[in-house]
């Protein structure tokens, strides 16, 4: 095994994924440059062991020890790297904390996140689930990204285009998936703002603080006031933000639905599929607030598992299949998790 490397061995994850489950690697490695996977890939013993790669654990259900190797991204630094007429080219490493990054670029000026504020975990996971809050995704503000490829030793740059971005999904859940270690991330941020309030919730935020035209602070702190009240901190509970997608059905399952309940929330998506809100489905289940050992459904939204503490990754992993189950039987609407189970 390489000696310049600090591999840690059975290493607990507890502190490292924000549901808390009491998990160990068996291998643990902090990535802090690129220079770190290439000692990985050159390890004749490491490059054969099964990678996860971990951002800030905010999108991961730990079920079980980790038998691979840990690549835990640490690399950090943000900066403008370019400008056109149009935008600004902000660009962070992989390791840095998402909100850190939001923050850094309205202190500086350069408005465009302001709607994804507060969304816990890291750059380098971000375009992995194409992460989205209040009306914004992440693939509206991308701009490309690079990455080390496991399979050539290569560092190899994306563009949107490349990425095959869709409602939480990407081509590294796809077709690159555990093969390439995302490093570092560009946003296109535009010189001509205009601030997104498109999202009921968010409109009505800033109607009731008397904000008409909000600045890019103003939406930013209405996020972070309406996340933190519907929303568990991970610091202080256990959790993995939604634990289901809101799944898309089609027209006729919508009309079927809705003729059974009037009072159905959805959303029509541009091509004539309909976005159900999955939180609603689960609510009208009977979930809310209800608990299974130390596993338990949010008391402020549904659609978010928690961790009471102690409770073991099978348990919540049984809640939400209980849950997958309740709303099956009841809609016939088929709920996927969001988060990567292991
Ligand atoms: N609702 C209920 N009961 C509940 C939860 C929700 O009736 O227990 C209703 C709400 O009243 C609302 C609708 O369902 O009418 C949608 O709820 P909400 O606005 O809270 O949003 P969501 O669809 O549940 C999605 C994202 C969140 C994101 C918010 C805001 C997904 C899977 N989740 O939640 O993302 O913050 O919209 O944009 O798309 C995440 O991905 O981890 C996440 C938190």
């Amino acid at each position: 095994m390489s000696s310049q490397l600090d591999i840690r061995h059975q290493q607990s994850l507890r502190g490292l994924n924000t549901f808390g489950t009491d998990v160990k690697a068996a291998l643990y490695l902090r990535v802090a440059a690129l220079d770190d996977l290439r000692a990985v890939r050159a390890d004749p013993f490491l490059s054969k062991q099964k990678h996860l790669v971990l951002g800030g654990g905010s999108n991961l259900l730990l079920t079980r020890d980790v038998d691979g190797l840990v690549l835990h991204m640490s690399n950090t630094g943000i900066a403008v790297t370019g400008e056109d007429e149009h935008y600004v080219y902000v660009t962070a490493q992989a390791g840095e904390n998402w909100h850190a990054l939001v923050q850094w670029t309205l202190v500086h000026g350069y408005p465009g996140l302001e709607n994804l504020s507060l969304i816990p975990g890291s750059v380098g996971a971000a375009p992995i689930q194409n992460i989205g809050a209040y009306g914004v995704e992440l693939s509206d503000v991308f701009h490309s990204l690079k990455a080390f490829d496991f399979a050539t030793g290569d560092v190899i740059s994306l563009a949107k285009a490349d990425c095959q971005f869709a409602y939480r999904e990407s081509i590294f859940k796809q077709a690159l998936r555990e093969r390439t270690v995302i490093l570092e991330v560009t946003c296109a941020l535009p010189k001509r703002w205009r601030p997104n309030i498109r999202y009921a919730e968010l409109a009505a935020e800033l109607e009731a603080w008397g904000v008409s035209q909000p600045l890019p602070t103003d939406i930013s702190e209405a996020v972070i006031t309406i996340r933190r009240r519907k929303l568990p901190d991970p610091e202080k509970i256990g959790n993995a933000g939604s634990f289901f997608k809101n799944p898309v059905v089609s027209r006729d399952e919508h009309a079927r639905l809705l003729a059974a309940y009037p009072q159905l929330i959805s959303y029509p998506q541009a091509d004539g599929t309909v976005k159900l809100a999955a939180g609603w489905l689960i609510d009208q289940c009977g979930w809310k607030g209800k608990s299974l050992g130390r596993a338990a459904v949010h008391d402020r939204q549904a659609l978010v598992l928690v961790n009471l503490g102690g409770a073991s990754g099978a348990q919540l992993l049984e809640l939400a299949t209980l849950i997958q189950c309740n709303v099956r039987e009841r809609f016939g609407v088929s709920l996927e998790p969001e988060p990567v189970i292991l």
